[in-house]
């Protein structure tokens, strides 16, 4: 095993000494980081970790549904919109132009992160002029809309996430840029809000929103966050020629991705890797390495189809050992077994070449573990996602079970302090999937890692 050469995994946070050890590394630019799953993959920390080793890092998709939970030192950061590199001082954190942006929740991220000591100056923080707007009506729409679906909700996060896609995809969408335009501001706003009252008024039965109130508000929020928004796609391009490295942050996961999801059950953004250069502006020749998030079980917040979750004692304790509940509106998450037809169906659409599994720390105690590695539908035995979620919902997972292991892990650092029924688990996910464990959590906190390959 090789130790850190040049700047240390935490040499640039002063709270930690360098102390992991990285057994490969290989020599990139660019990664990104997506989830395999539902979501909650434990994205943010992964992140946050690899953050020392690059200088700039970008989301590219999604608002702020995200949670993405940093712990440093025994403090813990939730983020929602801000990238998870804003705990470094000289990292350059991007907000593309695929997101949606509620300019409430990010002044507020911006105030909560500055009270607690970090993200100290504004260049930390660049906005594209691009990324579309949450507005008030959006989330009053999405609220009204889940009302309406009753028992056949999606359990979104209310973020109003959904509508914000739909008026950028309708062209009716208001801008960040836009913000610092109050005449074209009034314009857009009155354009939009001509279809939303009907809407608003007469389907959801809520008061009409006030144009006026909003154009002011709106007009505040673009003066306080002119100094961000910028062309993100030039300065990711001049980053890149300059061969800066640079990380992309996925938010969700693989399988509430829009199109390769569980449709309905999903988001509104395409969340693979493949969207990143639309959402950043960048070529597809520019991306070197794909990671996907996978935690070593599943969970799943908010309805649709799950076929290895586990609704027993079994699905409870993990709930409670993991502390599964959403960063973002507190929900139980839903828990169960890890599902390689998921996860294998993640790493073709995403094209991943690493996997990082998370989360193996709560697995511990718990004997015999399973494993689905494909399904039965209609006495059929497939290895794939179906496509209808109501075939989703009637398959049977088959399981291979694995011994589990009772030594705690939480302070392994190398793949060889694992107990060996640890390092058999994460070996069949490898084998099944053909995809290396090129870094394993073992706990929330940043150094809780155990790095196989680093990517820089
Ligand atoms: P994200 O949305 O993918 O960034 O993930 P979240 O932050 O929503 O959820 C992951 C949760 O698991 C957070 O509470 C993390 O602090 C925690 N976490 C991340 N990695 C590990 C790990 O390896 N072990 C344990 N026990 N917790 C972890
Ligand atoms: P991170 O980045 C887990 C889920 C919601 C709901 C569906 C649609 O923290 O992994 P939306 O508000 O996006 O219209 O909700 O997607 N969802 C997430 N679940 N983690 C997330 O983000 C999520 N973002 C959205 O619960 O089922
Ligand atoms: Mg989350």
């Amino acid at each position: 095993m090789e130790s850190p050469r040049g700047p240390g995994l935490f040499n640039r946070d002063q709270r930690h000494r360098p102390i992991l050890s990285i057994e490969r590394r290989l020599i990139l630019s660019t990664l990104v980081v997506v989830g395999t799953q539902w979501g909650d993959e434990g994205k943010g920390k992964v992140v946050d970790l690899l953050t020392s080793r690059v200088r700039v890092v970008a989301r590219f998709q999604g608002g702020n549904n995200a949670g993405h939970t940093l712990k440093v030192g025994g403090e813990q950061i939730i983020v929602h919109l801000i990238p998870s590199g804003i705990l470094y001082p000289d990292t350059i954190n991007v907000i593309g132009n695929g997101l949606v942006v509620d300019p409430a929740v990010l002044l507020q991220e911006k105030a909560d992160l500055r009270r607690r000591g970090y993200f100290r100056q504004d260049d930390q923080l660049v906005i594209s002029e691009r990324a579309h707007v949450i507005m008030p009506y959006h989330k009053v729409i999405d609220l009204g809309r889940e009302e309406l679906l009753g028992n056949k909700k999606i359990g979104t996060t209310g973020r109003g996430i959904g509508p914000a896609y739909e008026d950028k995809a309708a062209r009716v969408g208001i801008r960040m840029g836009d913000l610092t335009r109050p005449d074209h501001l009034r314009k857009r706003v009155d354009a939009a809000l001509a279809e939303k009252n009907v809407l608003i008024e007469h389907l959801f039965k809520r008061p009409r929103p006030d144009a006026n109130e909003i154009l002011d508000q709106y007009v505040a929020y673009g003066e306080q966050l002119k100094p961000h928004i910028t062309d993100i796609a030039r300065i990711l391009q001049e980053k890149l020629d300059a061969g800066v490295h640079i990380l992309f942050e996925g938010a969700q996961g693989t399988l509430l991705d829009i199109d390769h999801g569980t449709y309905p059950y999903v988001t509104s953004s395409s969340v693979v890797a493949g969207n990143v250069c639309a959402g950043c502006g960048i070529g597809p020749m520019k991306l070197d390495q794909i990671w996907g998030a996978a935690k070593a079980y599943s969970t799943r917040v908010g309805a649709g189809g799950f076929p290895t979750e586990l609704t027993d004692d079994l699905g409870e304790r993990i709930r409670m050992t993991g502390a599964e509940f959403g960063a973002t509106t507190g929900r139980p998450r839903r828990c169960g077994w890890l599902d390689l037809v998921v996860l294998n169906h993640s790493i073709r659409l995403n094209g991943l070449t690493g996997l990082v599994l998370t989360k193996l720390d709560v697995l511990t105690g718990i004997s015999p573990l399973k494993i689905a590695t494909a399904y039965e539908l209609d006495g059929k035995i497939i290895e794939r996602v179906p496509w209808d979620v109501n075939d989703l919902d009637r398959v049977v997972p088959i399981y291979k079970e694995f011994r589990g292991w009772d030594e705690p892990i939480s302070e392994c650092r190398s793949f060889d302090e694992l107990p060996r029924n640890a390092r058999h688990y994460v070996e069949a996910i490898e084998h099944i999937t053909g995809v290396t464990c090129t870094l394993i959590s073992v706990g929330p906190g940043r150094e809780q890692s155990i790095i196989r390959e680093s990517p820089f």
